[in-house]
């Protein structure tokens, strides 16, 4: 597993897969943008406003002391790429899967929606009590190969580059090998996760974003994190 270092990000390699992240402008996207740039993929933020995620993109690129992420509408970024994330508020979920729908055909889609109700974000409030990414799946169809994970990592923890994330990530996806890549994928950006079974699973994830939403109001932390122990 790698640890992203401040100042020495991987060499850009072609031959990795090129990452859309739609919602990459916001807190989650972004630090998942910056780190898999960091890992060497080209990486190209989706945003209802081109010029927000050319801001972002450009900020990233500062961080990174070189381009390798660009800056788009959700549309155009899930057509330039071979795995899209999506990483927009609940409320927002499906109307932004099904703008980029035509574009995901034949593609890896990782989901790290948290099905949040606001104002009671600390409270598990899972839609019909079923995971909110299996919804996903039903919508965009066998075609796309829907995964979900990274719903137990802070932001906090991904925007600083080089800082060692402390905490774990569930991988749950209908298709194994979908989701072992997502496994390589955390891998590369330094965050130990596991495989957790199929995308039924996730609902466990999607809840327990609320649990560590209490403990960090609870213990005034910023990103408190699960460790799964006794494998390997
Ligand atoms: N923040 C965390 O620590 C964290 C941790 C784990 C999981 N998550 C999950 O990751 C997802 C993103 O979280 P976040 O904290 O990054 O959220 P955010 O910063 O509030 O929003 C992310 C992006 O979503 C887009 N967006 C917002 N409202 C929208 C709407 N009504 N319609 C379409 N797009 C909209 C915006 O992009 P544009 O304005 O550029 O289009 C925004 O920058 C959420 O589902 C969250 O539960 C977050």
């Amino acid at each position: 597993m790698s640890n992203p270092s401040p100042s020495k990000p991987s060499p850009l390699n072609p031959e990795l897969p090129v990452i859309a992240v739609l919602g990459g402008a916001g807190k989650q996207g972004s630090g998942l943008a910056l780190r898999w740039a960091h890992a060497g993929h080209r990486v190209v933020i989706g945003s209802r406003t081109p010029e927000r995620a050319a801001a972002v993109a450009a900020e990233l690129n500062a961080l990174l002391g070189e381009e390798r992420v660009q800056g788009s509408d959700n549309r155009d970024a899930a057509h330039q790429a071979g795995i899209v994330v999506l990483a927009v508020p609940f409320a927002a979920q499906r109307a932004t899967a099904e703008e980029v729908r035509d574009a995901l055909d034949g593609k890896l889609l990782i989901d790290v929606t948290v099905p949040l109700v606001p104002p009671k974000v600390g409270r598990v409030q899972l839609p019909d009590g079923k995971s909110a990414v299996e919804a996903i799946q039903v919508l965009l169809g066998d075609a796309t190969r829907v995964v979900s994970a990274f719903q137990n990592v802070s932001a906090h923890h991904l925007r600083k580059i080089g800082h060692e994330i402390d905490c774990d990530v569930l991988v749950c996806a209908d298709d194994k090998a979908a989701g072992e890549q997502v496994v390589e994928l955390a891998h590369a950006i330094g965050i130990r996760a596991w495989y957790a079974g199929p995308l039924a699973n996730s609902v466990v994830a999607e809840g327990l974003t609320s649990v560590l939403i209490s403990l960090n109001q609870r213990y005034k932390v910023p990103g408190a994190g699960i460790r799964i122990t006794g494998i390997g």
